[in-house]
């Protein structure tokens, strides 16, 4: 099928490059030419694992290409798949003004009967308002065209994105139920054929209900780890081990193990986003989402969880300490510092006159880039914070080694070395990455997140 992106960030690329390799013959559009330059030369402008060589073989195989060119992306695909950013509002509620665009270009230079689908995440009614675009614009035109817009939301994590793509654990597909988007349905069933034929299901539904499925999937998310956050809070007063409930209460089928990791606060681009969009969304409708408001005012505080326990230690002055930090991106396998837990705690400890020493696998570039941004009110205070070029190197001389990102070789990590090498053998892990009483057997004072019990004396 012939099938046009338009555009190629996170969400676009990984969608375009998918929907090649499965044998689709794929046109990727975006109006930053820069992204072009680089995607053209052979490169890939975000960090995706494996992604570099999908895009490789398919474009090799003359399936996958990528342009600025309007009028020849609207000509190439009978399905258009809107896949820009949706930043949010001043207000929290989702920015639409590039999904708009987006429609009003396919309006504009449209001349078949075309298939859009809403890939970004976009509050109930975007479809509506997709639709509205179009038509205003063929109206202009005075075309009578027809076209359909669907609502197929996508699931994908950031780190595991082309794995998630190609083995999905459930495509959601929202049409209307009339003579369009019964035609739509037909197209969507040909797009997905091979998944479909691998297992995968479908699950159709009106196009509100799917455009909704994707807020409450991440809001259901964001909500279990909310949860476990503030019963591990309490599990450190009442000296309860917060990973043994976890095994305990995940063991249920109707609980279920998945995203019950108490840590130092969830960020990234659609947790903190989609939670008060949705929020916004209740309150245009007049509604109040008790739940969702608690479960952004948990996670913020949770990301002064290790600034809290620190300055328990410390107190609150932090002159002539040095902290090693082992983690900056929101999470492993991502350079993405959006909302990062690291970008709060490091704000906190910079400003109590601390010094900071960081690394990261991938995430050091981003990372200077926003700490700029965030130090713009007092750059001077960056003078007290550095990066190193291993994780080893960040450790000697540091008072406390304090982990905010649940990178695999973080947790791999010699304890005995670590040890060797600090100038205190104190550990702040926000990510509960070890066994504590073996921390404990080792001579490492250990705070964990929730834990406190099995490492007090
Ligand atoms: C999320 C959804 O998982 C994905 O389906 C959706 O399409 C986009 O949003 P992503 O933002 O890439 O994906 O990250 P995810 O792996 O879900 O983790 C989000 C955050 O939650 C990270 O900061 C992570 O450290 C944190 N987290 C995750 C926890 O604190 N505890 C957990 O148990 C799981």
């Amino acid at each position: 099928m012939k099938i046009t992106i338009i555009g190629t960030g996170y969400v676009g690329l990984v969608t375009g490059a998918c929907l090649a390799e499965v044998g689709h013959d794929v046109f990727c559009l975006d109006v930053d030419q820069r992204k072009i330059d680089i995607l053209n030369g052979g490169g890939i402008p975000i960090h995706e694992p494996g992604l570099d060589e999908v895009v490789a073989r398919n474009v090799a195989a003359g399936r996958l290409r990528f342009s600025t060119d309007v009028a020849a992306s609207v000509a190439h695909g009978d399905v258009q798949f809107i896949a820009v950013g949706t930043p949010p509002d001043e207000d929290g509620s989702a920015d639409l003004q590039y999904v708009v665009a987006a429609a009003r270009n396919i309006g504009k230079h449209m001349t078949s009967f075309k298939v859009i689908v809403d890939k970004s995440t976009v509050p109930v009614g975007t479809a509506d308002r997709v639709s509205a675009a179009i038509a205003d614009e063929l109206k202009a035109r005075q075309s009578d065209l027809d076209y359909a817009v669907t609502s197929n939301p996508e699931f994908l994590k950031e780190g595991a994105a082309v794995a998630d793509f190609m083995q999905p654990d459930r495509l959601v597909i929202g049409h209307s139920s009339d003579a369009q988007g019964q035609r739509a349905q037909q197209v969507m069933c040909e797009v997905y054929a091979s998944f479909e034929a691998a297992g995968h299901k479908i699950y159709w539904m009106d196009v509100r209900s799917a455009e909704f499925t994707k807020y409450a999937a991440n809001a259901m998310l964001a909500t279990r780890i909310s949860f476990m956050n503030e019963l591990a809070n309490l599990a450190d007063k009442v000296g309860v081990d917060i990973d043994a409930v976890r095994q305990g209460i995940g063991s249920d089928p109707r609980i279920g193990p998945g995203f019950l990791m108490a840590g130092c606060g969830y960020g990234g681009s659609c947790f903190p986003k989609d939670v008060q969009a949705l929020v916004r969304t209740s309150q245009e409708y007049g509604h109040e989402l008790k739940i969702l408001q608690a479960v952004e005012d948990v996670n913020e505080n949770q990301k002064h969880v290790l600034g809290s326990k620190i300055f328990a230690k410390y107190g609150k002055d932090l002159q002539g300490l040095r902290f090693a930090l082992w983690g900056l991106a929101f999470k492993p396998d991502t350079d993405d510092m959006r909302a990062a837990s690291s970008r709060v705690l490091i704000q906190e400890l910079l400003r109590a006159g601390a010094n900071v020493v960081a690394f990261d696998p991938v995430a050091m570039d981003e990372a200077q880039r926003v700490l700029a941004l965030d130090f713009a009110d007092a750059p001077e205070l960056l003078k007290q914070f550095s990066f190193a070029a291993d994780q080893q190197a960040v450790l000697p001389d540091a008072n406390a080694l304090v982990i905010v990102t649940e990178w695999k070789i973080f947790r791999a990590a010699e304890l005995n070395q670590i040890k060797t090498c600090l100038k205190q053998a104190v550990i702040f892990d926000g990510r509960n990455l070890y066994d504590p009483q073996l921390v404990k057997s080792l001579g490492i004072e250990y705070h964990a997140i929730g834990r406190a019990v099995l490492t007090q004396n």
